[in-house]
């Protein structure tokens, strides 16, 4: 099959390396891509959400296959459009996408179907929202509905700090018209963690559990980033935690979307508080995580590319999908300076020295034909995989040194406390 990967970061890399890992795959595309994937793929110099040249180019290069890394493409319609013209996609519809890039309808739903989350109450007026917020107790939640590149959730810890996320979101509309509904959500008390799920949609088969690390800074200090580093399988989430979480939260989303007429069919990627009542829903993803997806693809031992035929196809229940039973870990090479402004188009110099069972995901990199300089705010993803978190977390760490670029920074911490 000839498959084309959509997006440019290191989960996408993670996907192309993947996919290439299976005989049954002939050549891959990418678009965007970077300079990771350029090595085993074809990339096309073209936006995700450019849907009109990324649906060409499948059409011109006869793709048989499109797997759909980002949300904004999904959201967009792209799963739609190529299904249109008989090509085949990995990702949920537009429609099906909703659970995503609307807070309010994947709320909604919850409610309906009665799925444990954050109470909740959606405004459309600054005013109403602003009388709603001087009676909740603090802290509370303010969400922009529509999708806003992760940052859409501002948690304020003061009536003062949620009024200004409602001005920002409703009166300046810093998010544009992901701002036209604001939900103001009961803050939740537990551990955080996130399960993902393939889906054909009906049958449910969870992925290796994972746990990320968004702040910037070592002891979860400093701001929100894409993520910082992941490890796999996440100890947060024993097995007793995750097959209730299953139960109450993946499956009856699964068939409420179906019962809804928008049968959800790829990954699920559930944000999960788990409070003393259980696990309740933060928010859903309609993809892959990044960087979850560089830690637990490592461990896949199925064949990427049947489980998402599978998927496709509606045979997922008839599909084994096996696990590798060691760890995994990944650390982001960041620039420094990110999530705010920073320098790029600095050489990245060692790649080729890390001992040969690293894995290194790109997403930030360039290259000219001799050398590859950094091109963003996350610049690499290095990967090691051992027996135990610990064993891996020690692997990784030993060969980080070797690769540099000029202000680089990365977390020391990752998986810090499996030791
Ligand atoms: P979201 O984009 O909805 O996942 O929100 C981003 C982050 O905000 C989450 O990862 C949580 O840390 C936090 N968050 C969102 N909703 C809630 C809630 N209802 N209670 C507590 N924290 C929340
Ligand atoms: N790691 C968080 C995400 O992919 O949304």
């Amino acid at each position: 099959m000839k498959v084309m990967v959509v997006g440019g970061g290191a989960r996408e890399h993670t996907l192309v390396w993947k996919l290439s890992l299976s005989k049954k795959v002939k050549q891959i595309f990418v678009a965007p891509g970077n300079a990771g994937t350029a090595r085993t793929a074809v990339n096309l110099d073209m936006s995700p959400t450019n849907l009109d040249a990324v649906v060409r180019a499948a059409k011109e290069n006869k793709i048989d296959l499109v797997v759909v890394g980002p949300e904004a493409p999904l959201a967009a319609g792209l799963v739609d459009k190529l299904q249109s013209l008989g090509i085949l996609a990995f990702g949920p519809t537009k429609e099906a996408t909703l659970i995503e890039s609307s807070k309010v309808f994947a709320k909604q739903l919850m409610h309906k179907y009665g799925i444990p989350c954050a109470k909740d109450a959606v405004f459309t007026s600054f005013q109403e929202a602003e009388a709603c917020v001087k009676k909740q107790p603090v802290p509370m939640v303010i969400k922009a509905d529509g999708l806003a590149a992760g940052k859409g959730a501002i948690v304020a810890q003061s009536v003062d700090e949620a009024l200004m996320a409602l001005s920002d979101i409703m009166e300046k509309r810093v998010f544009g018209d992901a701002g036209n509904q604001v939900l103001v959500e009961e803050c939740l008390v537990g551990r955080e963690t996130s399960l993902l799920a393939f889906t054909d949609g009906i049958t449910v088969v969870p992925l290796v559990t994972a746990r990320d690390y968004k702040r910037a800074f070592d002891r979860d200090v400093g701001p929100n980033t894409g993520g910082m580093g992941c490890y796999s399988p996440s100890t947060f989430l024993d097995k007793k935690s995750r097959d209730r979480a299953i139960k109450t939260i993946i499956e009856p989303v699964v068939k409420a979307m179906a019962q809804e007429g928008k049968s959800y069919k790829g990954v699920l990627y559930a944000g999960l508080m788990l409070t003393k009542d259980g696990p309740k829903v933060l928010e859903f993803n309609a993809r892959f995580g990044d960087p979850e997806t560089q830690v637990q693809l490592p461990l896949l031992k199925t064949d990427l590319l049947d489980i998402m035929m599978a998927v496709i196809d509606g045979n997922l229940a008839q599909t084994r999908v096996e696990w590798s039973e060691g760890a995994c870990v990944g650390v982001v090479m960041a620039s420094g300076g990110y999530p705010g402004s920073y320098k790029q188009g600095f050489p990245i110099t060692g790649l080729d020295k890390v001992d040969p069972d690293i894995l290194i995901f790109h997403a930030g990199t360039k290259s000219d034909g001799r050398k590859v300089c950094t091109a963003g705010g996350r610049v690499l993803t290095v990967v090691a995989t051992g027996k135990s978190v610990a064993e891996a977390r020690e692997k990784v760490y030993l060969n980080l040194p070797h690769i540099n670029f000029e202000n680089c920074h990365y977390r020391k911490d990752i998986a810090a406390e499996e030791g």
